[in-house]
Formats: C-alpha cells, structure tokens, sequence
C-alpha cells in the first residue's frame, strides 16, 4: 500500500478533503501518515485507520519516506519544503493545493473531468507535481467544459461573486459577525413594523461605517455591501484573481498561455462557501442553444443545466442551493443582443469542493490506479 503525507488536513480545505476521503473510503486503498507543523508525536486521527503519531510536517527524512504527499497547508509551506525536499532526489508525487507551484514548468494543474488527458500524458513523461486549479478557474470548466472540449470557446468575460471562504476560515467569521451586527444595530427597529425602513437603512449605513466595525480580515464592509477586489494589484490593472483566470485555463486545457482570452472583474460577496460567476462567451460561431444544453450537461458528471426560467434558476442556480455538493448547475443561459455567437450563462459552485479539496483526492486515486 502507497504511503500517503497528509500535510495541512485540519484546516478548512484539509477538513473538507479528509472528509471527502472519508465518504469516497480513499483511506481504505492508503496508508495515511499525518504530518504537523506544531504538534510532533501526539495522537494522529483515526480516519477507520490508526496512523499512529502525528510526524513532524519540516522533517525532510520522514517527507523523503513518502510516496505520495497531498498537503493543503499553504504557499508559504510549499515554497519552504518543496524545494529542500525535491533537492534529496525524492521521487514520490507531491499534491498540492496552494497556488505556489501552479505555474510552474514541471507543475500539472489538476482538474481531471476537464484535463484528464493532459494529466495522462503528464504522468506518461514522468512529472510528479500536481496543483489544485483556483477556485473560480475550476469551477469555470467544470461548468463550460463541454464549450471547451467541443472548441467553441473564442473568447470569455467573467464577472465572479466569490464566497468568503475562498479568503479563509477567519474571513467567514468576520462575514457572519458583521451581518450580526447590522442586524443588532436595528433589532429594536425590525421589531417594529411601524419603524420607517429609511430610518432602519440610515443606521444600518451608520453601523457599516462606524470605525468599530468588524473588518480586519476584509478592510472593508462585506455585509450589506460588497469588495470589488481580490488578491494583489498587478501592474497592469488587473487584481491577481483576474490574471489567473486566463493564465491557468489555458494551462489546465494544455493550451499556450494566451490562446484562449479570459478577463473580467472578480468580486467578493457575502456568501459563505460558493462561488457564482456571470459569463459572456464569444463563440466561435453560432451554435443553436439547444446543442450548447447538450454539449454542456454531456461533459461531465457534476454539471447541471438549468433551464432558463425563473422560478427554476432561483431555486437551482444559488449558492443557498449548491453548497455542500458537487453539482456545478449552470444556466440564464441564452444568445445576447451582440449577436448570436454570444451567449450569456451563469454557474454555481462550491469553492471547497470542487474549487479546493475535490480534484487532490481524485488526483490520488489516479495514482493508485
Ligand atoms: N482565491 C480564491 C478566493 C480562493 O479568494 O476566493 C482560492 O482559489
């Protein structure tokens, strides 16, 4: 049985992962060994099989005695052990689910429903580095990947209202405190139904605004707002979360760098954990909706078309909806006044699941295959 290093699983991407593991009995087909940055030689959790004693996560012998690591531990612990680790000679295969290595020569993007054959062919050359996609980039082609495979896709503008827990867990505590203290600051007022509603909105901006509000993770109000911003600036305009939209689909798709043109505004909003994402797609001709609903639902397993109408989509196409699950529906899917080779869509998903932790494990059981 391969010895697999699990490296970060009690975070939130890591929990989500162990228990995925769990669900789909990976443990079963593994010997899991579970690392620590901090607590060396306690008790290891018993996933339905003793692991022993928590190893210690910047041990370079006991990583070297893996044959498989899967670490959800972050950048800053990838681009300190990576490196000391590869520099051994170590031929084990390292999964990883932060960004640090992704664009990297030598490093795969994994996202297997929508690059098998690009991961195939990696491992047939030997590579052994593979990195989750980001988020919204993977909840993308889950989404249009049937558009992709069938190679209509000349170009796509993306508008994305992304979760807070793609920030991290500390973020979607800060979402919840704030949307509780609007509520607080009104409690009074939504007690009664005579209170002026302007009156109500007046304090509820006045809290938003007050210097006391909860807002060191964001810097800035989400509750009742929004934050047209996430990750870095870039010198050319773009945050960083909007340059990885072009940079890694084309990447994960085994395209060159710019073949297919992917831009818009990301954004974050108060949802908790799914990432939603508005889409103008140019096509590369005009291709009749009804064959566009085909082509997407066939692609794969996790997609769900949702059907253009409005009692269906606000009760399919929603974060309240999706979360917790696999599915990726997509939908408002329709052509556009700027012609019909643009189509308009609208996709759902979870940024835990398929956006983090769904594609490592399924990157293991392609190894234990
Ligand atoms: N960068 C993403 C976000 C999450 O901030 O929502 C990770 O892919």
């Amino acid at each position: 049985m391969k010895k697999v290093g699990l490296i970060g699983w009690r975070g939130m991407v890591g929990s989500v992962l162990m228990s995925r593991m769990m669900e789909e009995n990976d443990f079963a087909l593994i010997d899991p060994v579970f690392f620590t940055t901090s607590q060396a030689g306690q008790a290891a959790p018993n996933y339905g099989k003793d692991a022993g004693q928590l190893q210690d996560a910047f041990n370079i012998d006991a990583l070297r005695a893996m044959d498989i690591i899967i670490t959800c531990q972050g950048g800053d612990y990838t681009k300190d052990v990576y490196p000391r680790l590869m520099a051994t000679g170590w031929n084990g295969f390292w999964i990883d689910a932060a960004s640090a290595l992704r664009m990297e020569e030598n490093a795969i993007i994994i996202l297997d429903p929508v690059n098998g054959q690009v991961i195939d062919s990696a491992l047939n050359r030997g590579l052994k580095t593979f990195v989750g996609g980001n988020c919204t980039v993977s909840l993308m082609l889950m989404a249009l990947g049937g558009l992709f495979a069938n190679n209509l896709v000349e170009w796509i503008s993306s508008s994305t209202y992304q979760a807070a827990s793609g920030a991290g867990a500390r973020h979607m505590r800060e979402l919840l405190t704030q949307m509780g203290t609007l509520r607080d600051a009104v409690a009074a007022e939504l007690a009664d139904p005579a209170s002026a509603i302007l009156d109500i909105e007046r304090k509820v901006t006045a809290a938003m605004r007050d210097d006391t509000f909860p807002s060191s993770q964001f810097g800035a109000p989400l509750a009742g707002s929004l934050i047209p911003w996430i990750d870095v600036p870039l010198a050319n305009g773009q945050s960083k979360e909007e340059w990885k939209g072009m940079a890694e689909t084309n990447k994960i798709l085994g395209l060159g760098t710019g073949d297919i043109p992917v831009d818009g505004n990301c954004v974050r909003i108060g949802a908790l954990r799914c990432h939603s994402q508005s889409f103008t797609i140019k096509l590369k001709g005009d291709v009749p909706l009804s064959e566009i609903h085909q082509m997407l639902a066939a692609h794969n397993d996790w997609v769900r078309v949702i059907e253009n109408d409005r009692a269906i989509t606000v009760k399919e196409l929603t974060p309240a909806k999706v979360t917790g699950t696999l599915n990726v529906p997509v939908g408002r899917l329709r052509k556009m006044n700027m012609g019909n080779d643009f189509l308009s869509a609208f996709s759902v998903g979870d940024q835990l699941l398929w956006g983090a932790a769904e594609p490592l494990r399924r990157m293991l059981r392609i190894l234990l295959a």
